[in-house]
């Protein structure tokens, strides 16, 4: 029983083969935390884990008493001003004024599999026996406010969910300024903070500090989850290394406004809260309402980051990700923005596809300019409609002849978004988001559409279902291109303007369920400026995305191995592009392009006609082997190998589920002369299997590959000999064995 159940319903213990979480009823009712880590024996008692010492300046709970200060408790759920000076976990404005509540537990529930959070992407489970679930259900009696904390123990995962609802029982219209999704009080602050932080073109790059006393954390304040830090930490274990250690990952299923922050005490307690990030959040529960909050994956590994990251990586791909194409091979593609901008003509399109057919790609995808008047960035947006001068016979003639060239049919939108310069704004120019009387700002000359209002994502969805029921379309790459500002929505009233982020993002999974509902079939890719949203939430309705616009093959190693800390291959949209690179004017050898980009959902965004014949060999190689060996990368176990962010080299690997097909990148950034041997230690495999190099025939045991290593020195010896060609800056080897 993955839910064990002491000392009369005061003691619950959730594990499964992996890890083990305590939770304890308090003397005064509330829940407390005793553990969360490697999985424990069972037993019946472990109230000797709490330690209620007396403290000098503390203030205690219970009149006469010097024992009992929520100060000093690990707590499950915790509220401000009674005790605890730590921030709390909720706050709850009452009608005079106070936010002091009292969260006292009622009951418990315990039941098989899941509940779906209405409106929100979350974890599921497609069996009962795949997850036990556990209802704490609290109460404050003076407000009759009701508190439902919902923990999910996945069977086969190292992972627990979490997530909070909120029933106003009471007559009070009360204001929740701050739900937090999980807060967590673990006993020391030993542990070095992982965040995935960066930018526009650099996102997600791993940063660790180690936790000091006070409040580190990391959010976004930008209307999504954003470029600059992902909804991610992790705590490490000082002697964690990516193979060995213990690690606790928390992961956001939400793509708005985030906190994710770690208090360390005076003490040395560390409290770990996650949720939609409080900063400009006011939501008001009327009598009889509900708030749900989204959710939160922990996981536990002691193998290191990479068995924390593989953990992530099969649970997100197998219940989190959904539709046709989770489990689907993902078609080779070819994108036109990096190759044309907006800058084509059906005639040029058309070519540009017939090469991509002839070297065996699979599906082509028209980016931004297809439609109403958007010939460039300051117009168009918002007008669904496509431009017949560009393409006479609209999008559904285009995409037959298309598919006539053998390919399949994709296609950009970026609904969330308006130009001044276009129809809808000129008939709609109160839906967007701004505040009466003062100015909106632009990002990239757009509005950001005011997707709060139901009124406004129906007619957008009206718009965009009509383009998909009309024409053969197989993908929709899914743009969203600024951040919000003066967040403020007409249709709210004033007290409810603290509500407007997470409305949004309420609207933007609607629309996306209900495109997903009706076109089943599609594969949707997610986009923001690159990867300015790439975040759980956005998987559970698009099973890839935009990884980054930074097509820069060394750029993509740092993007690719950070993303990888949470996200699977199979999630990482990934093409190789032209060079000098767009971003970096990078000159990559094209071989290496591809050996970076493979480790993704592949594709291409550069015109192949403007290639030599010996390069377009190379591309139909590359296709090949990418459609021999997708299923492997899609589905395998992922290993980070060697760290570019502090090596001249980057490596990875991934071992097939039946453990068959080994595929190892291995990439060098910059030259070295007459540099030292090398051996690459490779992960994952059957000791005793042996494995058989394809290029050379050789044959090799797991465990020696893994132990003596693989030789990877290369030809760098700093003079040319009998004409070799030695190596140069960015090479690299994709080395690929059989178990024989
Ligand atoms: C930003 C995306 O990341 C690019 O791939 C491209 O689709 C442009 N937008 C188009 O405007």
């Amino acid at each position: 029983m993955p839910i064990n159940v002491h000392q009369n319903g005061k003691l619950f213990h959730l594990t499964n083969q992996k890890l083990s979480y305590l939770i304890q009823i308090l003397e005064d009712g509330t829940l407390g935390n005793l553990y969360f880590g490697k999985k424990v024996s069972d037993r019946e008692d472990f109230y000797h884990l709490i330690e209620n010492e007396y403290r000098p300046n503390t203030a205690y709970v219970n009149k006469g008493e010097v024992d009992f200060s929520r100060e000093h408790l690990r707590q499950e759920y915790p509220v401000y001003g009674t005790t605890d000076y730590r921030h709390p976990a909720v706050s709850v404005l009452q009608e005079n004024g106070s936010r002091i509540v009292s969260l006292k537990f009622v009951e418990y529930h315990i039941y098989q599999g899941k509940k779906k959070l209405e409106g929100l992407p979350a974890t599921y489970t497609e069996s009962e026996e795949e997850a036990t679930t556990i209802d704490f259900i609290l109460f404050d009696e003076l407000i009759n406010l009701e508190l439902v904390l919902s923990y999910t123990v996945f069977e086969e995962h190292s992972a627990i969910s979490r997530s909070v609802q909120i029933l106003n029982k009471g007559v009070e219209k009360l204001h929740l300024e701050k739900v937090m999704s999980l807060s967590l009080d673990l006993p020391d602050c030993e542990y070095e903070m992982l965040q995935l932080s960066g930018s526009w073109g650099r996102e997600r790059f791993p940063e660790f500090r180690k936790l000091v006393s006070g409040v580190q954390s990391i959010e976004s304040t930008r209307g999504s989850s954003s470029h600059y830090q992902n909804p991610f930490l992790a705590l490490k274990r000082l002697d964690c290394t990516e193979h060995t250690g213990e690690v606790l990952g928390f992961s956001f299923v939400y793509s708005g406004n985030f906190l994710a922050q770690v208090e360390v005490d005076t003490y040395d307690v560390s409290r770990v809260t996650m949720g939609i990030n409080p900063f400009q959040f006011d939501w008001l529960l009327k009598s009889g309402e509900t708030f749900q909050s989204p959710e939160v994956v922990m996981v536990y590994s002691d193998e290191g980051l990479n068995g924390m990251s593989q953990t992530y990586h099969k649970l997100y791909r197998e219940r989190l990700a959904r539709g046709a194409w989770r489990d689907k091979e993902r078609p080779v593609l070819i994108n036109n923005w990096e190759a044309t901008g907006m800058d084509f003509t059906e005639e040029k399109l058309l070519e540009f596809a017939e090469t991509a057919a002839n070297d065996g790609v699979e599906l082509f995808v028209l980016d931004d300019g297809w439609f109403g008047g958007r010939r460039h960035e300051r117009a168009g947006l918002g007008d669904w409609v496509a431009n017949k001068e560009l393409l006479p016979n609209g999008i559904t003639g285009l995409a037959q002849k298309i598919n006539e060239l053998g390919l399949l049919f994709g296609l950009w939108f970026e609904p969330e978004m308006v130009n001044e310069d276009s129809e809808l704004f000129r008939s709609h120019p109160d839906w967007i988001i701004k505040v009466p009387d003062r100015q909106a700002s632009h990002g990239r000359h757009q509005y950001v559409l005011d997707f709060s209002r139901a009124e406004v994502v129906d007619h957008i969805y009206q718009m965009v279902a009509k383009i998909l029921r009309e024409a053969d379309i197989s993908y929709v790459k899914w743009d969203m291109n600024r951040c919000i500002t003066e967040p403020y929505s007409i249709a709210l009233p004033p007290e409810r303007q603290g509500e407007v982020f997470h409305r949004y993002m309420l609207g933007v999974y609607d629309i996306y369920e209900r495109l997903t509902t009706e076109f089943p079939d599609i594969l949707f890719e997610f986009c923001a400026s690159g990867g300015g949203r790439f975040d759980p939430g956005m998987l559970y309705y698009s099973p890839q995305g935009w990884t980054s616009d930074d097509t820069d093959a060394v750029e993509r190693m740092k993007i690719q191995y950070g993303t990888s800390m949470v996200y699977p291959l199979s999630m990482m949209g990934a093409h190789v592009s032209a060079v000098p690179n767009e971003q970096s004017y990078r000159n990559v050898c094209l071989k290496t392009r591809g050996n970076v980009a493979l480790f993704g959902s592949f594709g291409y965004e550069l015109d192949l006609n403007t290639l030599s014949e010996e390069e377009r060999i190379v591309i139909r190689r590359q296709v090949e082997f990418v459609k021999d060996q997708r299923k492997v990368i899609q589905e395998g176990t992922f290993y980070r190998l060697l760290n570019p962010f502090e090596t001249n080299y980057c490596a990875w690997m991934v071992v097939s589920k039946d453990k068959n097909t080994v595929i190892v990148g291995y990439y060098k950034i910059l030259n070295e002369v007459n540099a030292p041997f090398k051996r690459l230690y490779l992960k994952g495999l059957e000791p005793e299997q042996q494995y058989q190099r394809i290029d050379n025939a050789h044959l090799y045991y797991g465990d020696e590959l893994m132990n003596i290593g693989l030789i990877t020195s290369d030809t760098s010896c700093g003079q040319i000999i009998d004409g070799r060609v030695p190596s140069h800056d960015f090479d690299s080897q994709l080395i690929v064995f059989k178990a024989k």
